[in-house]
């Protein structure tokens, strides 16, 4: 059994990752963690999660349990995580980081903790959007340089990042292909006169309302034609399913910072879609 601790117990995705963690006969929650001054701190995980009880009572302090533990799996916030990524660091134990709106800086300091452990980052783990990223590198390599590319995402009006991490990875997927840098490239909203659309940028837009759990669209727009890839998650289970299939893919892993592609082998996908 993989023994799993389970960081932001409290929050959407904490809660989701309980129950999948739960779920799955290979993995065992034996930590559970939130902040010292959330209010579920030691009350049970699994009563937290809706599943009834556990035994394992939510701590506020990750460094007193790195025994208790093979994995982390993070999706909280990033200033929050980078503590616990440290803690980890130093403990040498592997993490799968689900959290999303890192600064370059923060990216940069995983990249290092990287080295001497291993480490899964991805904005999102469900296998769909992994799935829909390929598509998008083969779009993109067809028809990318003579369309309009435009990023529109749509999630519940809790989420304080934007746009979103898989707007985001989507973007820079598409500008890798396309040899653009997204950093130059990217427009994000667009207000006023904006002058006529430049075809080497590629624009984001971002919708926030209700509980819509997370959708993205690409459009390749052209004269004449469009096509528009699209996923749309109803569950927050198939981002914590996939946190927990990381986790056990990356146990006795080599050091190194790996993504979903890696976890769901859809780099080798690409190479013999090129080939
Ligand atoms: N990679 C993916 O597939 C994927 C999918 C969905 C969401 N996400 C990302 O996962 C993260 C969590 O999403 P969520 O919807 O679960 O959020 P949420 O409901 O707000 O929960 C986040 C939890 O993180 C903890 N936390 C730590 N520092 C915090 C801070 N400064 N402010 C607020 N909460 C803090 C809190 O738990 P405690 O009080 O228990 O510590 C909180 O309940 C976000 O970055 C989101 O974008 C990633």
């Amino acid at each position: 059994m993989l023994r799993i601790a389970i960081t932001g117990v409290s929050g959407r995705m904490g809660q989701s990752l309980v129950k999948a963690v739960d779920l799955c006969e290979k993995t065992q929650l034996t930590v559970a963690v939130c902040r010292p001054e959330s209010k579920v701190c030691g009350k049970d995980a699994g009563e937290i999660a809706g599943i009834g009880a556990s035994g394992i009572r939510i701590a506020s302090d990750l460094s007193a349990a790195v025994e208790q533990f093979d994995v982390l799996i993070d999706f909280t916030r990033p200033e929050t995580s980078m503590a616990y990524i440290d803690i980890c660091h130093r403990a040498a134990k592997n993490i799968v980081i689900g959290t999303t709106g890192y600064a370059e800086q923060q990216k940069a300091a995983i990249a290092v903790a990287s080295q001497e452990i291993p480490i899964i980052l991805a904005p999102n783990m469900s296998v769909g959007v992994n799935l829909t990223l390929k598509l998008l590198q083969m779009t993109a390599a067809v028809m990318g340089s003579d369309t309009d590319i435009e990023v529109i995402e749509a999630h519940h009006r809790n989420k304080v990042d934007a746009p979103s991490g898989t707007a985001l990875r989507m973007g820079e997927v598409i500008a890798d292909t396309l040899g653009r840098s997204l950093t130059e490239c990217a427009v994000y909203g667009r207000e006023g006169h904006t002058g006529i659309r430049d075809r080497k940028t590629i624009g984001f837009s971002t919708i926030r309302g209700g509980d819509i759990v997370g959708e993205h669209t690409v459009m390749f727009a052209s004269d004449g034609e469009r096509v528009e890839i699209s996923h749309k998650a109803s569950s927050r289970m198939t981002f914590a399913n996939g946190a927990v299939k990381a986790a056990l893919w990356l146990h006795g892993r080599q050091n190194g910072l790996y993504d979903m592609q890696d976890v769901l082998d859809l780099k080798k996908l690409l190479m013999t879609t090129a080939e």
